[in-house]
């Protein structure tokens, strides 16, 4: 019995010793993860491979996720300078998702989630308020340049999605409404849920992943140059605004 332990545990260590070793250092993700872009598999010594078996074309868009929450600084200086202003040109090979809650906690009281949130009361109204957007107005090029305007302004959110309301078409009783309501109490748990489910767990906001991958290159990259992170990503045939 004892023998068989040793074995067992001897064996572990010389299996996951060969595997890690097999890796080069900074391929931190899981393999199924290997192939998502350039950078990932030139890390982790299968750009070839990739090339050759994965990345051959297909049309599915570069899935986009945006986990932030309304008041924080940077992420209001994501959405209005860099997201918002590409996100036209990108919307036919990128799938954006915004996911608004961010550094924000959660507690069931009843039947009801309260939630606390990093900049404040003011930060979960316009949390609830953008969740709404999104759930009712259903069409993101409908709902996006409300939210962008929401983030843009410096009113209280409430005040902002009055004020945006009336350059943008989207159903402003219903939006409030719903984010005062045991309905959009529901939905921003969800987005809590999203948020929560998140790995490796985000550790800032804005928070993002490309294709269900973060890492510190992604993140930067979108950051620094959303257009070109992107069309690198998007596997295929690049349209004008890539080249
Ligand atoms: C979007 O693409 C058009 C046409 O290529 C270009 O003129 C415009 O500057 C682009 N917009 C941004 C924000 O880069
Ligand atoms: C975009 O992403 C959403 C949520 O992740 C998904 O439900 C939807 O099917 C995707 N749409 C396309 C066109 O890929």
């Amino acid at each position: 019995m004892a023998t068989t332990m040793k074995s067992v545990v001897l064996f572990c260590f010389i299996a996951s010793f060969t595997v890690i070793s097999a890796q080069v250092q900074d391929c931190n993700v899981p393999s199924r993860f290997w192939c998502e872009n350039k950078d990932i598999a030139a890390k982790c010594g299968v750009l070839e491979q990739c090339q050759k078996f994965e990345w051959t074309e297909t049309n599915q868009k570069v899935e986009f996720v945006l986990y932030y929450e309304s008041l924080c600084p940077d992420c209001r200086q994501f959405i209005t300078e860099m997201l918002y202003p590409h996100y036209s040109n990108l919307s036919s090979i990128m799938n954006l998702t915004l996911v608004p809650y961010g550094n924000a906690q959660e507690r069931k009281v009843g039947d009801k989630w309260v939630f606390e949130c990093q900049h404040g009361e003011q930060e979960c109204i316009g949390n609830l308020i953008e969740t709404c957007a999104i759930a009712l107005v259903k069409d993101i090029t409908k709902y996006f340049p409300f939210i962008n305007c929401m983030e843009k302004s410096y009113k209280q959110p409430e005040e902002a999605a009055k004020q945006c309301s009336t350059s943008f078409a989207v159903p402003l009783e219903d939006i409030l409404k719903c984010s005062k309501s045991d309905f959009g109490n529901k939905l921003e748990h969800e987005m809590a849920a999203k948020t929560d489910a998140l790995e490796p767990s985000h550790q800032y906001v804005p928070w993002i992943t490309v294709n269900g991958v973060h890492t510190e290159d992604i993140q930067k990259e979108a950051q620094d140059n959303i257009v070109k992170l992107i069309c690198d990503t998007y596997k295929g045939t690049k349209p004008q605004i890539c080249k």
